[in-house]
């Protein structure tokens, strides 16, 4: 992936550049200061004893160089004895396109601000730590980003709502947190609709309205306290793919709900949904349905994929039957 820094910074670069093939290094000697700066933050973790100063820091482990640059573009620190903070030097490493610190138990402490100075940051990934803390607004700033996974932490509070203003989201993970409070109903105004995982979190109110403008691909809101009606997730002239929704207390009519054709998974299990299932999802491709523990009843309409699930798929209703349940009376 080629950078394009500013004009006065790659300046800054280049001229660091030249002095250190003078020095035959290519390691960007202002970005190698802040790495060992981080290793000692870090207290000296075994993980990173590559990172030895008598040795090119292109070459070292967890860390990649821009090929023309060879400024820092990349840290990737996971799965080793790490703990403490993320350390404030991380800002400290301007060229940054990809950050990540994964699998780290003992990360602890909250989102370090330090990561707003980023600008160059595309990819995003604080998980499976023990980050704790909120989601803090000025993420938003990283305007770059199209990878953002906060994913298996400790965070807690509101969603900012400004994250929508992120122009270039493929991906949000946000799903197992603490997360309380609304869905924001700026989520339904994203400019590039992203693939949204909000799920095992203790989020509450109602689905936005706005969402019925949104397409998203895959959206998954399993595992919250969301109530009412979702019937906005979902429209006949959408392209979303995957839809999970299950283990919340949501209570709408299904057979109310327009599915768009490109559905191929929908897990609705354990809410508070009415209706019966309509004939329309026979013309669906599904490759996966749940849509036990509801209130549904009715007959299961024949056709489509409908009879290749499990009777696990649409047990535990009120009074749904026929094929695969026992037949109805
Ligand atoms: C986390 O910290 C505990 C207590 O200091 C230690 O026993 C454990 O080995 C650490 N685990 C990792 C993966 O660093
Ligand atoms: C996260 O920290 C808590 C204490 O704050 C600790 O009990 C828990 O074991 C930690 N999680 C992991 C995966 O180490
Ligand atoms: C953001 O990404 C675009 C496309 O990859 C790139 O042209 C631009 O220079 C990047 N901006 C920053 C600040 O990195
Ligand atoms: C969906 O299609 C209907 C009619 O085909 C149209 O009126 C409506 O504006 C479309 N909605 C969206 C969100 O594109
Ligand atoms: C389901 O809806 C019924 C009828 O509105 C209500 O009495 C019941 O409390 C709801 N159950 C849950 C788990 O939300
Ligand atoms: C559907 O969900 C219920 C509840 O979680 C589960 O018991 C059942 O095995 C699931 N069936 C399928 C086919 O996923
Ligand atoms: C589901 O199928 C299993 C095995 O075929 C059967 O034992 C069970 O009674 C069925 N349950 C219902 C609710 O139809």
């Amino acid at each position: 992936m080629a950078t394009r820094p500013t004009p006065l910074l790659s300046l800054l670069c280049l001229f660091t550049l030249l002095f250190s093939l003078a020095h035959s290094e290519l390691c960007n000697p202002t970005d190698k200061k802040v790495l060992l700066r981080i290793k000692a933050a870090l207290n000296n973790p075994y993980l990173l004893a590559s990172w030895n100063p008598a040795n090119d820091c292109c070459d070292w482990y967890c860390v990649t160089c821009d090929s023309t640059t060879h400024c820092i573009n990349s840290l990737t620190i996971f799965s080793g004895k790490i703990s403490g903070q993320i350390p404030a030097e991380v800002g400290d490493l301007p060229y940054l396109e990809t950050l990540e610190f994964h699998k780290l138990s003992n990360l602890t402490g909250p989102i370090q601000p330090a990561i707003a100075k980023l600008k160059h940051l595309s990819f995003l990934r604080l998980s499976w730590t023990n980050l704790s803390g909120p989601v803090p607004d000025f993420l938003s700033k990283l305007k770059n980003l199209t990878f953002f996974d906060l994913s298996f932490n400790d965070l807690s509070g509101y969603i900012p709502p400004s994250l929508s203003l992120l122009p270039n989201l493929n991906a949000l993970h946000l799903d197992r947190n603490k997360l309380t409070g609304p869905i924001p109903e700026s989520f339904g105004k994203f400019t590039k609709v992203p693939d949204l995982y909000l799920s095992h979190n203790q989020l509450s109110g109602k689905i936005p309205a706005s969402f019925a403008n949104m397409d998203f691909n895959v959206i998954d809101l399993s595992r919250n306290k969301l109530e009412g009606d979702a019937s906005v997730v979902f429209g006949s002239n959408k392209t979303t793919q995957i839809v999970d929704l299950s283990r919340n207390l949501l209570q709408f009519d299904l057979s109310k709900v327009q599915f768009p054709k490109s559905l191929t998974s929908l897990d609705l299990n354990h809410n508070n949904i009415t209706g019966s299932i309509p004939v329309e999802m026979t013309k669906l491709n599904l490759q996966f349905l749940n849509v036990s523990y509801n209130r549904l009843c009715g007959q299961i309409p024949v056709g489509g994929k409908l009879q290749s699930f499990d009777n696990s798929s649409y047990f535990h209703n009120r009074c749904l039957c026929g094929s695969p349940l026992p037949s109805c009376k």
